[in-house]
Formats: C-alpha cells, sequence, structure tokens
C-alpha cells in the first residue's frame, strides 16, 4: 500500500520556468491551443485560494439559488478545470470542456502570462480570488498530505521552504496574485479577496452578481449566501469532493473542506519562520498596490 502511494505521487516539470505536474507539461499544446468562447467565463485562483467557493457562488447565482439544479453533479464536472491532465483514465480538463455546451464556466490555476491566448482573443470575463499568502500556504501543505496525485510536500518546515522558493504547482504565489492583479486594469476582471468574503459573504456575492450581469433579489442572495458558507459546503456531497476517489483524495489525512477560516497560519508559523516569511514578502512585494489581510 505505501508503495502504491509513492507511485501515485506526480513529479513536476517546467513550462517557461513554472512549475507544474507533469502531465500538464507533456500535454502543454493542447492546453496552449485550448479554444475559448467568448461567453465563458473563466475562474482563476492560486490553489488553495477558494476555487470552489467562488465556484459554487457562481453556479448558486447564475441558477438563481436553485440549490437542487446546483446539486447535479459535482463541483469538478460542473466546471471543467481546463489543464487537468492525469495519467488515469479521467478525461483531461480540455476534452471536458470542449463537450460542454455554453455558456461554460472553467476554472484554472495557470499564471497569467500562461494563460491560453484564445481567452484574451476572446475578451472573456475572469474573476480571480485571491487570499493572503499565509493562510494559502498552509492550506496548500495540508491539500499536499491529502492529494495523492501531487509531489509529497514533506514536512511542514520543508514545504515552507518549497513554497517560499516557489517550487510547487503553479509556481511562486507572489507573481500569480501580482500578475493578476496588474492585468485588471485591461482586461474584464473581477478581483477578489477570500478574507473579503469570509467578513462579508453577501457583498461579496453582489459584486460577482453585478459582473454577471444578473438581478437577483436580497431573499435570494441570503439563500446563496447560506449555500456557499463553509459549513453548508463541508456537508454538500456535491461541493466537498466526497466523490473523488479516496486513493486520489485521502481525506482521512486532511479534509478537501479543512478549516475556512483567515488566520489559521497562526497555528503552524514559528516566530522565526514568520520573520523569515515577512521578510521575503517585503522583497518579493515591493512595489505593488496590492494589499492582504492576514486577520480579520
Ligand atoms: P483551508 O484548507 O484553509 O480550510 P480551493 O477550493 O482553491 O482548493 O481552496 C480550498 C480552501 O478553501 C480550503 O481552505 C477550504 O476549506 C476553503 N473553502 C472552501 N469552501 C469554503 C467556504 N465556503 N468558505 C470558506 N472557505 C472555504
Amino acid at each position: 500500500d505505501v508503495d502504491f502511494k509513492k507511485m501515485m505521487r506526480l513529479k513536476l516539470d517546467y513550462i517557461n520556468g513554472i512549475p507544474f505536474l507533469q502531465f500538464i507539461c507533456k500535454n502543454w499544446e493542447k492546453i496552449w491551443n485550448f479554444q475559448a468562447r467568448s461567453d465563458d467565463l473563466l475562474i482563476c485562483t492560486y490553489p488553495k485560494a477558494g476555487t470552489t467557493w467562488i465556484q459554487e457562488i457562481v453556479d448558486l447565482i447564475q441558477n438563481d439559488g436553485d440549490i437542487k439544479r446546483c446539486q447535479r453533479a459535482p463541483c469538478h464536472d460542473r466546471v471543467p478545470f481546463i489543464e487537468l491532465m492525469t495519467p488515469l483514465s479521467f478525461k483531461s480538463g480540455v476534452e471536458q470542456a470542449s463537450e460542454m455546451p455554453s455558456p461554460r464556466v472553467l476554472k484554472s490555476h495557470i499564471p497569467i502570462q500562461l494563460l491560453p491566448p484564445s481567452f484574451w482573443e476572446h475578451n472573456c470575463k475572469v474573476i480571480y480570488v485571491a487570499r493572503n499568502a499565509k493562510d494559502n500556504l498552509v492550506s496548500y501543505f495540508h491539500f499536499g498530505r491529502m492529494n495523492q496525485g501531487m509531489p509529497d510536500p514533506g514536512t511542514w518546515p520543508e514545504f515552507f521552504e518549497t513554497f517560499l522558493a516557489g517550487e510547487v504547482s503553479w509556481g511562486p504565489w507572489h507573481d500569480h496574485v501580482k500578475g493578476w492583479w496588474e492585468a485588471r486594469e485591461h482586461h474584464r476582471i473581477l478581483y477578489l479577496f477570500y478574507e473579503d468574503m469570509k467578513e462579508n459573504p453577501a457583498r461579496e456575492i453582489r459584486k460577482v452578481m453585478q459582473f454577471l450581469e444578473k438581478d437577483l433579489d436580497e431573499k435570494i442572495l441570503e439563500k446563496i449566501a447560506h449555500h456557499s458558507s463553509f459549513q453548508t459546503m463541508k456537508e454538500n456531497p456535491m461541493a466537498n469532493f466526497s466523490t473523488m476517489p479516496s486513493f486520489i483524495f485521502d481525506q482521512s489525512i486532511s479534509p478537501f473542506m479543512r478549516k475556512g477560516t483567515v488566520g489559521d497560519w497562526k497555528t503552524h508559523f514559528t516566530v522565526a519562520q514568520n520573520e523569515r516569511f515577512n521578510e521575503d514578502y517585503t522583497k518579493k512585494m515591493a512595489g505593488t498596490s496590492l494589499t492582504f489581510r492576514t486577520e480579520l
């Protein structure tokens, strides 16, 4: 059993200096040539920034808060993950998307410089969710422990260093959030923050609603806020990834819906790690107007 688990753990390779899972690199041509459609909505995030959460919110808005309808399929079937390529017999994200009728909602973690150009050519709308680096790192660590298809994160101090070096799938957090932040001035991008969504879900859901040009009344908005809350999503089999086989997502190690809070980094970072993190952060985030809250 242990050997089997080791075999499962995929390795990283590079595309233009950015680490990706090997199967993504091998199929990069197909991903780069992805054919977007002008009515596609792209949800883009750094991994573990709240992708599943915003996906659920978008689906609820598009379906006028119809809970049943939003439970028609697991989140990973409702929203194709465009760069997903695995050695398993699952459909690739590109295939899954190409078979889907419009209007589509698509998911990606691709840093802006590597986004398939077709999205820009069609001027697609993008919702980007960013989460503060410290909580994002903690969440990524636990996800690496449970997701047997990703490289083994090692111990907490090991993964802490790997993350700071940007040697994780989809590359460095800092460049990712900055790249998409700068692009919002020139493209149809709604840039949201996990911390804002936690602080005032209704306010952020309203922003998404306006961006999608939907007009729903307050009652429905409240309903959407309730059904996209952490607790409700944790119990929703169509949102909590319990539909993924446990040999891939081993939720006995760490549940996909783990904590869903702001500030969990405080239970992980040592004082020394925090100092080291802050020093590195100041350098890498110098000169950007982008700021984050690490507690509420
Ligand atoms: P934690 O590991 O900190 O709990 P992604 O969907 O991008 O993979 O992100 C997963 C993270 O978002 C996990 O963070 C998960 O618990 C959190 N999350 C998912 N749904 C949420 C919700 N409705 N409210 C708050 N956090 C949520």
